[in-house]
């Protein structure tokens, strides 16, 4: 049974979802307005101040970490200390230091360690990864990520962690490749040195590339994903109701009576249905599933720790 910790803005969700699937048995906060409130909402779940309480309760095999982010590396690691698996919210870690030693440690005792990356679970990412993997789009060249708005500005956050580990996570998922080059370039233009506008490339041993473009100071609301293939193009669009994927019969081509030269070639667009299960719920019972024994548990962490390994590398290269 799962213990909820962080009743914030964001574990609500994650306790309901749990809820709903017959899965919560605690919830931890250390504030008490919180736990009062949660406490009527949920009348059968244990509730507690104290995450040593939480991790010491035999019903609670797992843990979900929802708490502000600096925490989650010590948290996630003491859970793990406990025995007890863990889904951690994005990004579970800050430092690839630290999520390595995460990894290592569930990889020692065999537990889950899975991060929140909530997109992994979109029914239209995973569509994109489907087209990816069949072959369709042909070779994969380049990725990009658009996440771009008039947003709140965030002081304590810059919009590489705060919205690049969206993009990352799902441009490291697509192409399942770590990178060999990760630059990013930035400005903190309203609050001192945290950066509002970040511009990020990514370099693929397999020669693919990457872009992101991550912004809270512009006049597009954008979420969205370009995969250019040499077959053909895809784009995955959060900002739309019915059109989440749109596939592009467009692609550079040589003709044979032409002397090599390349040609464009534009055929018909595609719009796949999209289920719209909710991500969330999608994501909970994947971490359920881990939890069974089914899935492949270790890669779940693998691929948590390449995103925090970019992350770091990024953020690296925006302050020198
Ligand atoms: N996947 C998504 O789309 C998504 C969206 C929003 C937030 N998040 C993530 O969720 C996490 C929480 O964000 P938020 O906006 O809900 O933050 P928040 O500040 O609103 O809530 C955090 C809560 O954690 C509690 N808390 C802090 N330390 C604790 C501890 N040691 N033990 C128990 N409770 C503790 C606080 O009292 C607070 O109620 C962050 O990692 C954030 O990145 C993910």
């Amino acid at each position: 049974m799962i213990g909820v910790a962080g009743l914030g803005y964001w574990g609500p969700n994650l306790a309901r979802n749990f809820a709903e699937l017959g899965a919560l048995s605690w919830l931890c906060d250390l504030d008490e307005a919180q736990r009062n409130e949660f406490a009527a909402r949920y009348p059968t779940a244990q509730i507690t101040g104290s995450f040593e309480e939480l991790l010491a309760a035999d019903d609670v095999t797992a843990v979900v970490v929802a708490t502000p982010v600096p925490t989650h590396y010590a948290l996630a690691k003491q859970a793990l200390e406990a025995g007890k698996h863990v889904l951690v919210e994005k990004p579970p870690a800050m430092r690839a230091a630290e999520i390595d030693e995460l990894v290592a440690l569930a990889a020692e005792r065999d537990l889950v360690l899975m991060p929140g990356h909530l997109l992994l679970y979109h029914p239209g990412v995973r569509k994109l990864k489907e087209l990816i993997d069949s072959g369709e789009l042909g070779d994969v060249l380049c990725v990009y990520g658009n996440r771009q708005n008039l947003g709140i500005v965030r002081t304590n956050e810059n919009a590489l962690w705060s919205l690049g580990v969206h993009d990352l996570s799902v441009i490291l998922y697509l192409l399942d490749e770590e990178p060999e080059e990760c630059v990013a370039h930035g400005r903190d233009f309203l609050t001192v040195g945290v950066e509002d506008v970040v511009f990020c490339y990514l370099r693929f041993p397999s020669g693919k590339i990457a872009h992101m473009h991550l912004s809270w100071l512009d006049p597009h609301k954008m979420r969205k994903i370009t995969v250019v293939g040499r077959e053909k193009m895809v784009v995955f669009d959060d900002m739309e109701l019915e059109r989440k994927v749109t596939v592009y019969e467009k692609a550079p081509w040589k003709r044979t009576d032409s002397y090599g030269e390349w040609q464009t070639r534009s055929g018909d667009i595609f719009i796949p249905k999209i289920s719209t299960d909710e991500p969330l719920k999608l994501e909970c019972q994947e971490f359920l599933r881990l939890i069974r024994g089914e899935g492949d548990r270790r890669k779940v962490a693998e691929d948590g720790a390449r995103v925090v390994r970019a992350l770091d590398r990024l953020t690296e290269s925006l302050g020198g």
